[in-house]
Parts: structure tokens; sequence; C-alpha cells
């Protein structure tokens, strides 16, 4: 198994090499890169050679529009096994009835998602009402007033600065353009989501969709009760859980947290905590499923079969019992990361964490925005990403927080001392950084570090990785 591996990717990248070699450098630099820094980004994570493998295939080159059984392609027998299997394999690991597994990532997912209930609730009735079967058949003028109809919808979804994402209505991404959007935040004393406030603000706005799920806030969603004033407020719950998909399907998040059986569609990423290839997917209730499988060509192009095929392997690797005990470790590492630097004398957002990922407040104690706190951790061996804290006085350019994820130091085994040793280092090495002073005041990208501290820094996290080594069983050598 070691030997196939590393003879897999070597002769791989003498392949590649032999036609562009800058390109087969960089492949091997970026592995080099993975390999020598700890990676807290808490939306990145390792997938297996498996998954890696089965994504460089001549599924490539097959174009296969529509979905398993109805293509307008022919010759695509072999594309329908594999996303049959990469659907069912979806469904069984979700509990899910339907899964649509062909979104080339979370935007898509999330936009094949959108339109699959406005097409649902806004252009069937019309549709009916009007007794044609196509929208095709409607008149220039019957057409016209169902795109302003579709147009004219309205979309809750969580504010940016308590931890919502971009694709779920915010004006630079489409869905922003597309939906009349209001966001719902959290407390201003515990910063955390305030169920009766999203109540109020749904019972008044009354939208076409709420949207639950988010990118930068540490703490688990009661989807039950999403569902309750969803349905009070007569709208469509639809979870996006691309960040914890893996503790879904690992059982970290179970009962009310488990979106699957309340919202009536969920998209994901596969790529995060799920641990599978770059990608997404959209799980719905039967209802939903015949407009979900519009996706192509609604929404996406051709799909990627290549990447269905990732994905399925993905997915067999998250069915194994060994999956349950990497989710449930993910959530206790965060755990233990943030008690690390709680004890430490840090601020948290919300005080804690019950998820994959801790939010630091880098202002409070280190008196740096999260730009500067992200370059004097990269520079100290660890990486991360800056991420605006609620209410952030500085923005979203230069925010005042970085935020942390555990399921890429868990993939490497990593535990609870571990990260009792990340948070020191995190630790030392912003205490090390202070802002550049500028006529106008404190900088807010540069700084200086105390001499030495970044240098021995890197190799306290050198240590910890040649303790536990990423793909160990991969030498290009
Ligand atoms: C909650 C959420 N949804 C959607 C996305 C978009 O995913 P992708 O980058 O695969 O399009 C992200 C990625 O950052 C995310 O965090």
């Amino acid at each position: 198994m070691t030997a196939n591996e590393s003879t897999a990717f070597r002769a791989a990248i003498d392949v590649i090499a032999k036609v562009d070699p800058a390109i087969a450098q960089a492949i091997v630099g970026e592995l080099g890169n993975q390999r020598s820094q700890l990676k807290l980004i808490a939306s990145e994570n390792y997938a297996s050679p498996a998954v890696m493998l089965a994504m460089g295939n001549w599924f490539s080159d097959k174009y296969a529009e529509g979905t398993t059984g109805h293509r307008f392609y022919a010759g695509c027998e072999f594309v329908d096994v594999v996303e049959a299997r990469a659907a069912q394999l979806a469904c069984d690991l979700f509990g899910s009835p339907h899964a649509y597994v062909q979104p080339h990532s979370g935007i898509d997912a999330n936009l094949v998602g959108f339109w699959a209930i406005l097409a649902r609730e806004v252009e069937l009735p019309t549709i009916e009402r009007l007794g044609v079967r196509h929208i095709n058949d409607l008149s220039g003028s019957d057409w016209e007033k169902l795109r302003q109809e579709l147009g004219n919808q309205r979309l809750l979804g969580m504010s940016l600065d308590a931890g919502g994402h971009l694709t779920h209505g915010f004006r630079p991404n489409i869905s922003g353009k597309m939906f009349n959007q209001r966001s719902y935040g959290t407390d201003p004393e515990t910063e955390l989501l305030d169920y009766d406030a999203v109540r109020r603000q749904a019972l008044e706005f009354r939208p076409l969709i709420i949207v639950a799920g988010y990118s930068a806030y540490p703490r688990r969603i009661n989807f039950a009760k999403m569902r309750e004033i969803a349905d009070e407020a007569g709208a469509v719950l639809m979870v996006d859980m691309a960040h914890f998909a893996g503790l879904v399907a690992g059982k970290a998040f179970t009962g009310d947290f488990d979106p699957i059986p309340h919202a009536q569609v969920v998209t994901s990423t596969t790529h995060k905590s799920l641990r599978g290839p770059r990608g997404g997917i959209v799980l719905c209730q039967p209802e939903y499923a015949e407009f979900v499988d519009k996706g192509c060509p609604m929404v996406l192009g051709g799909p990627l079969a290549h990447m269905m095929a990732a994905k399925a392997v993905a997915f067999s690797e998250a069915l194994q019992p060994s999956f349950k005990d990497y989710a449930a470790a993910v959530a206790a590492n965060a755990v233990a990361l943030a008690e690390g630097l709680l004890r430490r004398g840090v601020r948290l957002v919300t005080g804690g964490t019950d998820n994959h990922l801790v939010l630091v407040d880098t202002e409070t104690k280190f008196g740096l925005t999260g730009r500067q706190a992200e370059t004097a951790l990269l520079d100290s061996g660890v990486v991360t990403n800056r991420n605006a804290i609620p209410r952030d006085p500085n923005g979203a350019w230069y925010t005042s927080g970085v935020r942390l994820g555990t399921p890429a130091l868990t993939t490497l085994g990593m535990g609870a001392a571990e990260m009792d040793e990340v948070a020191d280092i995190i630790v030392t090495a912003l205490s090390a950084a202070t802002p550049t002073q500028a006529s106008t005041g404190p900088s807010k990208a540069k700084f200086t570090m105390t001499a030495g501290v970044a240098d021995a820094l890197r190799t306290r996290c050198g240590d910890l990785l040649a303790r536990h080594p990423l793909y160990p069983t991969i030498d290009l050598a």
C-alpha cells in the first residue's frame, strides 16, 4: 500500500514534469508547504491519497449533461455508475432521502438549492395555475411576470459579521443580487444566536427562504428550532452545512443539531470537515428532488464525473467507523484548543466552541488586527485566516480576529496535548507582535516581531509535524 502510493504520485509527477516542469514543481512545492506548516484554516483538510487519485482520470473528458439515466449525451454508462454510487453513498452517510452530487463547489450547491426552491415554490404554482406543461409554453407576457416574481423573493440569512457566508444573500455574491435579503445577527452580550430574535425577524420579514449555516460561528445551531421558525413564517429552511458536514457525517452533530431531518434542503461542500475532494452536494426532502436534479442545466454545466468519483471515494471513507472517531476528535480538539487559549487570557467570540472552530479576538488581548495576527502566525509556521468578529471595528479587510479550525490537525492524529502546545505557539506569536506606529496611529497591516520568536516557533511547529507527519505513506524523493 505504502509503496503503491509513493509510486503512483511519483509517476504522476514525472509524467506532468515531462510536459510542464513548472507545474510539476509547484505541485511538489505545495506538498512541501503543507508538510511544514500547522494548518489551522477551518475550511481546509487533507484528503486521502485514494480521493486524490480518483480525481485525475479520463472521466474528466466525458460530457454527461443531465443526471443518472437521463443524459443529453451518449456513452454515459460509467458516469451513471459513478453518479448513482456517489448519490447513494451520500444518502447512506447522511440518512438523507435524496442526494444530488454534481455541484462543482459550495457556491454552486447553494445556487442549486436556491433555484430548486424557487422552481418549486414560485415557478411550479404559476405553471399549474396557467395550465401549461413547461415554461417554454408560457406566453411572452406570462413569462415576463414570472421572471419578475422569481426576482422579487426574500431571503433571511445569518449576517456576515456573526459568521454567515457571502453566498447567503450578500450583495457581492449573485445571491444578493437575486434576493431581497435581510440578515439575523447574534446577541450583543453572549454573541450567541438568539432564536427569539430570529423568529421576530422572520415573522416580520416573511422570507421565502431562511438559510441557516455559517463559516465562522463557533457554535452548533439548533435546526429543530430553526425549522419551527421557518414553518411559523411560511418559509422554506435551507441549511448550508459546508463547514460542519464532517461532524454531521461522523455523528458528532445529532438530534436537533443534525440538519438533515429538519431542513427541506441541505447544501454542503465536500472538501472541508468532510475531507473529500473540492466540490458540493445538495441533499433534500423528496418533494424537492426533481427540482434539485435539474441543477444541470439550470445552474451548472456538464457534471465533473472525475470529481463525483472522488466524492464517492470520500463518502466510502466517511462511512467507515473510524470517521466517527475522527468527527468526535475534531470537536474535542476544538474544545481543547479553546481552553488552551482561554487559560492564556485570550478572548474568544462566544467564550468558546462546540463545533470545529474557534474565533479569536486578536484586538482585545494583543492589540492586533486580524491581518497582522494572520501574518505573525504564518511567519511562525501556523496557517490561519483573518476573520471579522461581531461588530468588528476594523471592517472586513483588516478585521479583528483570526479563525482557527481543527479538522486538518485532527486528520494528522493530533489530540488534546498537541492542542495545548498549538495554543501556546499562537499566544507566544501574537504576544511578540507589535503594530508599527504611523503618523496617523498604529498601522493595521504592518507590525514588528520580537527577534528570534518566529524562528523558535517554526521549530516547535516542525517538532509537532515530525511527530504527526502529513501523508507518511508518500515519499516523492
Ligand atoms: C458556509 C459556506 N458555504 C459555501 C461556501 C462556498 O464554498 P466553495 O468555495 O466551494 O464555493 C463556503 C466556503 O467558504 C462556506 O464556508
